[in-house]
């Protein structure tokens, strides 16, 4: 079911998100294929449970060769539940963000260009992956919503900060995300 996203402003954003205690459940798979659904809608790259009003600790994304990013490499389809993040090296690049949260804006975000992360999938099952550049952006820009951080509180220099049709005009994509 395609549920709503609640826009920056909303005090849910802002709330820390609890863990999952048990996976496999009904419950769980209901909430991932709501996330699903909502994402697939809005052509999001990513979604965070707390973004339909969800606080628990569940992120999904995935990008496949998606005609909005060009230049992006491809994200692995993923659940990831209970996340753990780890820098591997200091190195943070900026690049330009959106979220479906932030509907009609982009900026400019520092993030780490290497990373490890771990968690579960929805069923339990351990994940264990390195990822670099838009991968780790991606997963970094959807944990935070864990953890009531939205990318414009990130941002360094507001004047890469803006609606997406006055920042690149003539372009004719109206991505959301
Ligand atoms: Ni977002």
């Amino acid at each position: 079911m395609i549920r709503d996203v609640l826009r920056m402003g909303d005090p849910r954003l802002l709330q820390v998100a609890k863990e999952v205690e048990r996976f496999d459940t009904s419950d769980l798979h209901a909430l991932i294929a709501d996330m699903r659904d909502t994402m697939a809608h809005l052509h999001g790259a990513g979604l965070a449970a707390p973004q339909i009003g969800v606080s628990l600790r569940v992120v999904i994304f995935g990008v496949q060769c998606n005609p909005r990013y060009p230049d992006a490499e491809e994200v692995p389809d993923t659940v990831l539940v209970n996340p753990v993040l780890t820098p591997l090296d200091e190195v943070q690049e900026e690049g330009w963000e959106g979220c479906l949260s932030v509907p009609g804006m982009r900026g400019v975000v520092p993030r780490f260009v290497l990373l490890h992360y771990k968690g579960f999938d929805q069923y339990g099952k351990p994940i264990s992956r390195d990822a670099t550049d838009f991968h780790a952006r991606v997963v970094q820009h959807e944990c935070d919503h864990l953890d009531g951080i939205l990318y414009p509180m990130r941002i360094r220099d507001f004047r890469q900060f803006g609606f997406i049709d006055a920042l690149f005009p003539g372009q004719t994509e109206s991505a959301e995300d």
